[in-house]
């Protein structure tokens, strides 16, 4: 029999839309806290709303992720408010829609929110959790990040990153009785999906993907990765040769340059 993880103070950046807004209403019971964060007020307090009345305490945080000072100021004055027992940083783009190119503005975007907005996060949510010894923190990155993709470049060198940083995280915070999960989700229909103008595999409902990570996160796995072909599509095309890997992957549609 495992040990269950039943968090009750939860922390999840990028609540105000998508996947991180379907993980709040999952999470949302009596006796749960929610510290919701994202930077559009009105989706924010819309979910906010929801989950009060599913019975949950919520308090909201509206700031950028990459600006590492706000972040730290709202997991810390969280983590002072009910002490965190879940953080999930989820806050994360993608790049232009297949057919447009990925401007050098866009690649410095994506990097600076979903490796730094991540680290940002994951860093003060460490801090607080050290002392008592005790913590989970979940790292959303993507099966994207499996492998260098020609089709979205700079998102999947940055769900890479996302990815090796919760790899080496869970091995590291260990000994400090801190769990670190990375996730990594495929194709989830929100926002960030939608403007994807090609077919998307095994495209999965939000609400159906959040309770996959709920759940599974419970047993503090060091890594979730769904839905599990495409998983296992994902881990075969990283341990293939870079000889064999180039051609297949240079055959899948990528934006122009
Ligand atoms: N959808 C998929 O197929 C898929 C697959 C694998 C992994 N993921 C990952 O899942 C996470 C959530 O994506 P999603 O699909 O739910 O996208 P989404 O619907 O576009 O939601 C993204 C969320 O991130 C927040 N956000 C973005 N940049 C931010 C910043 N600089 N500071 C603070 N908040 C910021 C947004 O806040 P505001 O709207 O308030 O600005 C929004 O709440 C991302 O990390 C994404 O890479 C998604």
């Amino acid at each position: 029999m495992y040990q269950k993880f039943l968090p009750k103070s939860i922390f999840i950046t990028g609540a105000s839309s998508g996947l991180g807004k379907a993980l709040a209403l999952d999470y949302a019971h009596k006796g749960i806290t929610l510290h919701l964060c994202g930077r559009n007020q009105e989706r924010l307090l819309q979910v906010a709303g929801s989950c009060t009345e599913k019975g949950a305490q919520v308090y909201t945080y509206l700031f950028d992720t990459t600006d590492a000072d706000k972040t730290r100021h709202a997991v810390q004055k969280a983590d002072q408010t009910k002490p965190l027992d879940l953080v999930i940083a989820n806050a994360g783009i993608s790049g232009g829609v297949l057919g447009t190119p990925e401007t050098d503005e866009s690649v410095r975007k994506i990097m600076q929110t979903n490796i730094f907005g991540c680290l940002n996060t994951v860093l003060p949510a460490l801090q607080c959790m050290r002392p008592r010894k005790k913590g989970q923190v979940a790292l959303i990155a993507s099966l994207a990040g499996y492998r260098g993709m020609a089709s979205c470049p700079a998102y999947s060198a940055s769900k890479s990153a996302v990815k090796a940083l919760g790899e080496a995280l869970y091995g590291q915070q260990k000994s400090n009785g801190i769990h670190i999960t990375t996730v990594c989700p495929g194709f989830i229909e929100t926002p960030l999906t939608d403007k994807n103008q090609f077919y998307m595999p095994f495209l999965m409902k939000a609400d159906k993907a959040a309770h996959i990570i709920r759940r599974k996160l419970e047993k503090a796995p060091a890594m979730i990765a769904f839905p599990r072909i495409m998983a296992f599509g994902a881990w075969i095309g990283s341990i293939l040769p870079g000889w064999l890997a180039r051609p297949i992957f240079a055959s899948l549609p990528k934006k122009e340059k």
